[in-house]
C-alpha cells in the first residue's frame, strides 16, 4: 500500500516505515531524489543507498516513475523536515530524458506548456490550478447542498438555444456530403437522429427554471458549448457552468446569492489550498515583475483573495456605470477602443476600467437595456431595462450573468415576438407561466473565469484541463 506525500508531510511522526510511488522531479548528486505523487505541491526527498544496483540508479532521471520504501527520518538537508531513508526502489516506468519535453531546469513557458497539455499536469503550476479546480468544484456542490439546493442535471444534446445568440454547435448523424433535403431544398431534420434538428446546449437555464418552479431552489453544473469565434483569453468553446435557479426571488435575492456563493468559495480555497495559492501569489508575484509598472495588478494573489472575501461588492445600475465611464478622464482623452454610449453593451475595456480602476473591488450592474439583453430577463417598470445583473471581477470582467425571468406570460410572450424567438418550440418554457406561474431568478457563473479568478492565471486555456478553442481540439 502507498502513503501518499501529502500525509507524511502533513505529520511530524519519524521512524516509521512507509511505502511512495510517484515521479522524479529531479535526481542530486546519484543519491537525492525529489519525488511528487500529486497529492501536494512539495516534493519528497528520498535518499538512495550508496549500494543501490547502478542498473537502478541509472534508470532514475526526471520523470521516471518509481516505488520506494524505507524509514521516515529527520531531514539535516535545508528546505525539508523530512525525508526517507530508502531501502528499495523499483523503477515503475523509464522516462527517456534525450526526448522528455518537461526538462524541469529552466522554466517551461505556460504557451510552450499548451502545446504539450498531456504532460503539463507535471508541473508545480499545473498541478497547484488542477487541485484548486477540483476544490473549488467540491465546494459548489457543498455550498448549494448546506442551503437545501437540489442539483439537476440538464441535458447536454438540445433542440433550444437558450440564449438565443445562434451560437450553437450542431449535432447530427446525417451524412455531410448527402444530407436529406426538403422541398425547400433544405437539410432534412426529420430524417436526423432525433427526427429535429439538435445542438449541444449554451446553458442549462431554460431546464433548470422547469425544476425550480417545482423543486423551490436547483443548481447546475455540467459543460456548456459556444460556437462564437472568439479567440481571447477569457473564452472558450467548452467551459463548464454553474446555474442556480430559484423559485419566490427577485433580483436582489439573486445578486445576495450570488456574492454569498463567490465569497464562500474563495474562503474554501484560501482554507483548504493554502500551499497551492502560496505557490500560485509566487508565480504571479514573479510575473508581474516582467511586465510593465502600469500593467501590474496593485495586489498580490492572497491579498486580493481576501480583500474580495471579506468585502461588500460595489452594486451599480447600468446607467450609473454608463455615466461613470463617459465622465472618466479615461473616457475625456480617448482611451477606451469602443465608444461609450447608452443602449451599447459594455465592453471588457469597460468593464475592467469599472473595477479595476474605478472601484477597486468587484462590482454588479444591474437593469440593463432590454435590446442588449436575452428574451427570457424580466422587463423593468421603465420599459426600456429589464432586471438583468452581470458580476465584474478584477482582471476578468463578466464573471456572471443572471437575471430575474419574466413569469408574466403576456409580457414573455411579446419579447419572444420582438426577438424572433420561436414560440411554438419553446411551449413547454410558456407552460410555466401558464401553470402556476410565480416570480423567479438565477444567474449562471463561469466556472473557468471562476478559477481563474482564485488561481491569478490570466489565459482560460491554462485553467480547465483539455481546453477546446476555435481551430485547438487535440488531446
Ligand atoms: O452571461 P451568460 O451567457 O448567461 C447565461 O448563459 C445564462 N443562461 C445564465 C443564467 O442566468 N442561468 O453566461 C454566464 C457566464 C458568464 O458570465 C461567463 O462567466 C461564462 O458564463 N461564460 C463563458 N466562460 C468561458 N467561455 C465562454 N465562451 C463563456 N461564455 C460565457
Ligand atoms: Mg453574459
Amino acid at each position: 500500500m502507498r502513503t501518499k506525500i501529502k500525509t507524511i508531510l502533513a505529520s511530524d511522526a519519524l521512524d516509521y516505515t512507509v511505502t511512495v510511488k510517484g515521479w522524479v522531479r529531479s535526481f542530486r548528486n546519484n543519491q537525492f531524489i525529489a519525488l511528487n505523487d500529486g497529492s501536494c505541491v512539495s516534493n519528497l526527498q528520498v535518499v538512495i543507498k550508496l549500494e543501490t544496483d547502478t542498473a537502478i540508479v541509472q534508470k532514475i532521471a526526471s520523470g521516471t516513475a518509481i516505488e520506494a520504501t524505507g524509514t521516515i527520518v529527520a531531514s539535516l538537508g535545508k528546505g525539508q523536515k523530512l525525508e526517507l531513508n530508502a531501502d528499495t526502489i523499483n523503477i515503475l516506468g523509464e522516462c527517456d530524458n534525450e526526448v522528455y519535453p518537461l526538462q524541469l531546469k529552466n522554466r517551461p513557458s505556460l504557451e510552450f506548456l499548451r502545446e504539450i497539455a498531456h504532460l503539463r499536469f507535471r508541473t508545480n503550476t499545473f498541478g497547484a490550478i488542477f487541485r484548486v479546480r477540483h476544490s473549488l468544484a467540491f465546494a459548489i456542490h457543498q455550498f448549494f447542498n448546506e442551503k437545501g439546493f437540489v442539483y439537476l442535471h440538464t441535458p447536454i444534446i438540445t433542440a433550444s438555444d437558450a440564449e438565443g445568440a445562434g451560437e450553437m454547435f450542431r449535432v447530427t448523424t446525417l451524412p455531410p456530403l448527402q444530407a436529406p433535403v426538403n422541398d425547400k431544398n433544405e437539410v432534412d431534420y426529420n430524417e436526423d437522429f432525433f427526427g429535429r434538428a439538435t445542438n449541444l446546449t449554451v446553458s442549462g437555464q431554460l431546464e433548470a427554471e422547469l425544476g425550480a418552479m417545482a423543486l423551490g431552489e436547483v443548481y447546475t453544473f455540467g459543460p456548456t458549448f459556444r460556437a462564437e469565434n472568439s479567440n481571447t483569453a477569457r473564452h472558450l468553446a467548452e467551459f463548464w457552468m454553474i446555474e442556480p435557479e430559484v423559485a419566490f426571488a427577485d433580483i436582489t435575492d439573486n445578486m445576495n446569492l450570488a456574492e454569498e456563493f463567490i465569497k464562500y468559495l474563495i474562503k474554501y480555497a484560501l482554507e483548504h489550498n493554502a500551499e497551492d495559492l502560496a505557490l500560485l501569489d509566487q508565480r504571479l508575484a514573479d510575473e508581474m515583475k516582467t511586465k510593465p509598472a502600469n500593467e501590474r495588478s496593485e495586489m498580490g494573489l492572497l491579498e486580493k483573495l481576501r480583500f474580495v472575501s471579506e468585502n461588500d461588492f460595489e452594486r451599480i445600475t447600468y446607467t450609473e456605470a454608463i455615466d461613470i465611464l463617459r465622465n472618466s478622464n479615461h473616457y475625456k482623452k480617448k482611451k477606451f477602443k469602443y465608444d461609450v454610449a447608452w443602449g451599447t453593451d459594455l465592453q471588457s475595456e469597460h468593464e475592467r476600467y469599472l473595477v479595476e480602476k474605478h472601484f477597486q473591488k468587484p462590482v454588479i450592474v444591474r437593469d440593463y437595456p432590454k435590446d442588449i439583453k436575452s428574451f427570457y430577463m424580466r422587463m423593468n417598470e421603465d420599459g426600456k431595462t429589464v432586471a438583468a445583473m452581470d458580476i465584474l471581477a478584477p482582471g476578468i470582467g463578466e464573471i456572471v450573468g443572471g437575471s430575474q425571468r419574466e413569469e408574466r406570460l403576456d409580457k414573455l410572450e411579446q419579447r419572444m415576438a420582438e426577438m424572433n424567438i420561436p414560440v411554438d418550440e419553446l411551449y413547454w418554457y410558456l407552460d410555466l407561466r401558464r401553470f402556476g406561474t410565480a416570480p423567479h431568478a438565477g444567474f449562471g457563473l463561469g466556472f473557468e473565469r471562476m478559477v481563474l479568478f482564485v488561481t491569478g492565471m490570466s489565459n482560460i486555456r491554462d485553467v480547465i484541463p483539455f481546453p477546446r478553442t476555435p481551430r485547438n481540439a487535440e488531446f
